[in-house]
């Protein structure tokens, strides 16, 4: 199934800024914990976007490392280019589209990654496979993606402010069973990671930054709250409204993102 969407720079990177502003954890340190990774690895992030975690990967092997980003969309492979350059220009940023046979060989990778993007594949089962070919034998695939209970306030306020039920996400409706069942089916080992990350809002301007960020009009993936740019900021104005009551309410409005990180060991 080919899912209808569309990622922006300026989307993606607020609401990048606004996990790291207020939220009480590093999801890239725990990313890197959880995968204690070893000198000299020939890693590969598919979906690199800006090129957040080739560059966390970057930094933390100290240079030691070769490092590979791809992903299907210039405007953010362009933002990762521009990473690239302030770092030397020690990574390869190319065109890779996970919907297609990667061009690598067999057992190339010691570590392939995909933060935030394996469910927009139209070919789950497929995409994994590519995955699993092209690492070595013995070496991981790490993904990231929303688990069932996360953000559960954020959808409870939009619930509430429109009176219409949520479009299914590509992303919480299936990370955490068909991606697992398929990482599950094709690797010889796999193991399930839990990150959680509380977003604290004392007021609901940077919330709602966020909430623009995410239902965003480019994205395409909230359409069915709204056909028209019109009814788009009338949708934002009641959240706005759901949300100040909330903060009123409660004093503060706490956003948990509940992550899971999946390990598959070739
Ligand atoms: C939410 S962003 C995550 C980007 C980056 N990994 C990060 O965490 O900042 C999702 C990414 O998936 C990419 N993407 C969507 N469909 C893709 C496809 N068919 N092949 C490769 N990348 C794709 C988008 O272009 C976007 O960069």
């Amino acid at each position: 199934m080919k899912i209808n969407y569309q990622e922006t720079t300026n989307d993606l990177l607020t609401r990048i800024d606004i996990h790291n502003k207020y939220g009480g954890r590093d999801i890239d340190a725990w990313m890197l914990e959880v995968l204690a990774l070893q000198p000299g690895m020939n890693i590969l992030d598919v979906a690199c976007g800006g090129g957040k975690q080739c560059v966390s990967f970057y930094k933390d092997l100290r240079g030691n490392c070769t490092i590979t980003g791809g992903d299907v969309n210039e405007e953010l492979l362009r933002q990762a280019r521009l990473e690239n350059e302030k770092l030397g220009k020690p990574f390869t940023i190319m065109p890779l589209n996970f919907d297609e046979r990667f061009p690598f060989d067999d057992n190339t990778f010691d570590l392939v990654s995909c933060c935030f993007a394996i469910y927009y594949s139209s070919n789950i089962p497929f995409t994994i496979r590519e995955m699993h070919r092209v690492l070595k034998p013995g070496s991981r695939l790490f993904t990231t993606g929303p688990m069932p209970d996360n953000k559960k306030v954020f959808y409870d306020i939009i619930r509430k402010a429109t009176g219409k039920e949520i479009p299914p996400m590509p992303g919480s409706s299936r990370y955490g069973s068909e991606i697992l069942s398929a990482i599950e089916n094709a690797f010889a080992h796999t193991e399930v990671k839990i990150f959680e990350n509380p977003l604290t809002f004392k007021q609901s301007a940077p919330f709602m930054a966020y909430t623009r960020a995410s239902l965003s009009e480019d994205r395409k993936l909230w359409t069915s709250l709204f056909d028209s740019h019109e009814s788009f900021e009338h949708t934002i104005q009641s959240i706005h409204q759901v949300s100040d009551e909330y903060i009123r309410e409660h004093g503060e409005l706490v956003m948990t993102k509940v992550v899971g990180g999946f390990i598959g060991t070739k």
